[in-house]
């Protein structure tokens, strides 16, 4: 069973909890731990007199249950005296639930100045004023839950009740704020629109609904929203008679109205109506960032279809988004890299090897007899062609150094390093994605030794504080990450760290001890790797593949001989030089194979049919495939001999296909134009 959340040590704040959900709350926080004030003006429910009762009798509840609990009488506009109430009880605040209300229901031409302002009074400036009295509190203690209490009524609108909606979505919009401004320092704040029975309700609802929806039924959602484990921030919820749902701004893709250089017109609007009110494929925009970022893009895309210069926020507006798509596709310079024995040994001293352990030898000695360089020294070589500046070549791109950060990094090894010598590396801008507070830019780099493709990486690197600018997200370039296996793992091995310590995805302390968790799935072996002690997850999605001797041999320069696709790949390249131009035409689209021979990855080739007159050549696309196919070197065979329909080894599995998989209908054009290339 999943352990109670308690709230022992906390001090907890619910306002107007004299009764009805408040009390719930009050009750609920309290046989968990919590120390608890209770506020409540007692008043009537039109916010009418005050008294002491209310506050007190739920106090005396909780009293007698075990809890402990103090009352606080004042309105909540007076937020400091409840602060107060708190800090003089229990010397600290941990948790605000905003939920006083009252109500005066006028339809709205009735509505008086003083129906207006008391309901924004109690409910919008109470809920301001009681937070900021906490909120210093909870930035120096780096903790805080805030609950605001919103309501249907606001998100929908209700005859009759047009100054309690202004106020309750009033309190969604300054907990949208507080939820951003608060994140850093672990305060977080998130909205309820409740439905429960209570003196509030009974004036609208029929008696048997008052009863049936008991604040109970609300209560818990509120705890977990505010307790410590719970990373929800910044979320609207509805919830009632045991329901909880969440809620979420949609948009419409809409439709720009406007053209370069001529006039917006009303006219222009109405005739795209039925588009800009079309929700099929809206999107859910989740921050100003997301809001402001398509603006940008509209004003880039009304610009590029040429005309005058436009005003200048559109101007610089356009200038980002162009200077960042801009940037794909662009090959850094050649960048070639010379090392000795030496900066291998170094790498391999300053990631943990050591003489002490045997096994390490080979890595820290270049007298060993199978003296090798440590596989991951291809990311530090492909690494400086870009950080000597080569980053600060890309045009369109002006990156501050200072706010670069290192992200996820993919390696694939075609040949086991050299441990001396010169590797040419070729860097270019697979993509520019745009992560809102960030771009992330996507770095492929391939090392070479001679003409000889040694391993090739990806780089996320990620530019802080360059985002919104309108940009897409995602990319099918990413190297996605491989999930585990959902299930308990094959093998667990321990290790302990030794003082010459490595990089992980988190930190790690020398002297922990290392779990790694490992699952067998086929030829790849997927692990994770956690600190035992902390629990902590610092190699993530990582896996190795496991290849038949034969297979190895078939990444060495023998290639040729081992496979017969291969003989195939170069005879279309040989052939490509005539025709090349034509099949581009007709294709336009590049292909990465991935040959399997004995179930184990092979090798790679890429046939590009898009660009130029056409190229085959081995390893993986260089810019980025649009379709990869998976196949064995067997089956590759039969079906350029026309003996296996690609469609058919397709379904059948036989043939796997990634990314644009339409494309692979032009396959069948492709593998049998080969006869006649
Ligand atoms: P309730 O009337 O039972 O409880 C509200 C409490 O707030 C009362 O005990 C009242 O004395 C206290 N209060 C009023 N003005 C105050 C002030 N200035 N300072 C301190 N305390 C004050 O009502 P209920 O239903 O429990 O409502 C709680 C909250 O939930 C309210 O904010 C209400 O607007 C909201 N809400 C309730 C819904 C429901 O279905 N019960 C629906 C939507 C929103």
């Amino acid at each position: 069973m999943a352990s109670q959340l308690r709230f022992d040590g906390r001090v907890v704040l619910v306002t107007g909890a004299g009764g009805g959900l408040g009390r719930a709350y009050a009750l609920a926080f309290a046989e968990r731990g919590a120390s608890v004030v209770v506020n409540d003006l007692g008043g009537d429910f039109k916010g009418v007199g005050k008294g002491s009762q209310a506050a007190d009798r739920v106090v005396e509840e909780i009293r007698r249950r075990g809890g402990k609990a103090v009352a606080n009488y004042d309105s909540v506009e007076e937020g400091e005296k409840l602060v107060k109430a708190a800090l003089d009880a229990f010397g600290r605040i941990d948790v605000v639930v905003n939920n006083a209300g009252i109500l005066r229901d006028r339809s709205f031409a009735r509505i008086s100045d003083e129906d207006w302002d008391i309901i924004h009074r109690v409910h919008l400036r109470g809920s301001f004023q009681v937070t900021r009295a906490a909120w210093d509190h909870m930035k120096k203690q780096r903790y805080g839950r805030i609950i605001m209490t919103s309501s249907a009524s606001g998100i929908y609108g209700n005859f009759g009740q047009a100054n309690y909606s202004a106020a309750k979505l009033g309190t969604l919009g300054l907990a949208n704020t507080l939820s951003i401004e608060g994140r850093k320092s672990n305060i977080h704040c998130n909205t309820i629109a409740p439905n429960a029975g209570s003196r509030m309700t009974q004036t609208v609802m029929p008696e048997d609904l008052v009863e049936a929806l008991k604040p109970e039924y609300v209560a818990p959602l509120v705890l977990w929203l505010c307790h410590e484990s719970c990373e929800e921030n910044g979320s609207l919820f509805e919830v009632g008679a045991g329901w909880i749902g969440k809620l979420r701004w949609e948009r419409s893709l809409g439709a720009i109205v406007r053209k370069r250089n001529q006039p917006m017109t009303p006219e222009a609007v109405k005739a795209h109506w039925e588009k800009i009110c079309d929700f099929d494929n809206a999107s859910k925009p989740q921050s100003i960032q997301d809001s402001t970022g398509s603006i940008l893009e509209v004003l880039s895309k009304v610009d590029s279809e040429g005309g005058v210069a436009a005003n200048h926020t559109s101007h610089a507006a356009s200038a980002a988004t162009a200077g960042f798509a801009g940037a794909v596709g662009y090959k850094l310079s050649s960048f070639s890299s010379t090392y000795t024995q030496l900066e291998t040994i170094m790498y391999a001293l300053g990631v943990g090897a050591s003489v002490k352990d045997p096994k390490d030898l080979k890595f820290v000695y270049e007298g060993s007899s199978d003296f090798s360089c440590l596989p991951t020294f291809g990311v530090i070589i492909a690494q400086k062609s870009m950080m000597n500046g080569g980053l600060a070549e890309i045009p369109g791109l002006s990156i501050n150094f200072a706010k670069v950060l290192h992200g996820e990094q993919y390696l694939e090894l075609y040949k086991p390093l050299p441990t001396s010598g010169t590797l040419r590396c070729e860097a270019v801008v697979a993509d520019v994605l745009d992560k809102g507070s960030g771009v992330v830019i996507l770095m492929d780099v391939y090392s070479y030794s001679g003409k000889e493709l040694i391993c090739y990486n990806q780089f996320s690197i990620f530019l802080v504080g360059s985002g919104g600018f309108g940009g897409k997200r995602t990319s099918d370039k990413v190297k996605e990450a491989v999930a585990l296996p959902n299930r308990p793992p094959d093998n667990v091995l321990t290790d302990t760290t030794s003082l010459n310590q490595a990089r992980f995805a988190k930190p790690v302390y020398p002297g922990q001890t290392l779990q790694t968790e490992m699952w067998k799935e086929g030829d790849r072996i997927h692990f994770q790797t956690k600190v035992q002690e902390t629990g902590d997850v610092v190699i993530s999605n990582a896996y190795v593949d496991l290849l038949p001797a034969s297979a190895t041999l078939a990444k060495t320069p023998s290639v040729g001989a081992e496979l017969q696709s291969a003989l195939v790949f170069e005879e279309i390249g040989r052939r490509l030089k005539d025709v090349g131009r034509e099949v581009v035409k007709k294709v336009n689209a590049v292909f990465e194979w991935h040959i399997t021979k004995g179930g184990a990855p092979a090798a790679k080739w890429t046939i590009d049919l898009k660009n130029g007159s056409g190229k085959v050549y081995q390893g993986p696309a260089k810019g980025s495939a649009d379709t990869t196919i998976i196949i064995s070197d067997e089956d590759f065979m039969e079906v350029v001999l026309g003996k296996l329909d690609p469609q058919k080894a397709f379904f059948s599995g036989r043939l796997k296909a990634r990314g644009n998989i339409m494309l692979s209908q032009k396959l069948e054009m492709i593998l049998k134009d080969y006869a006649k290339l």
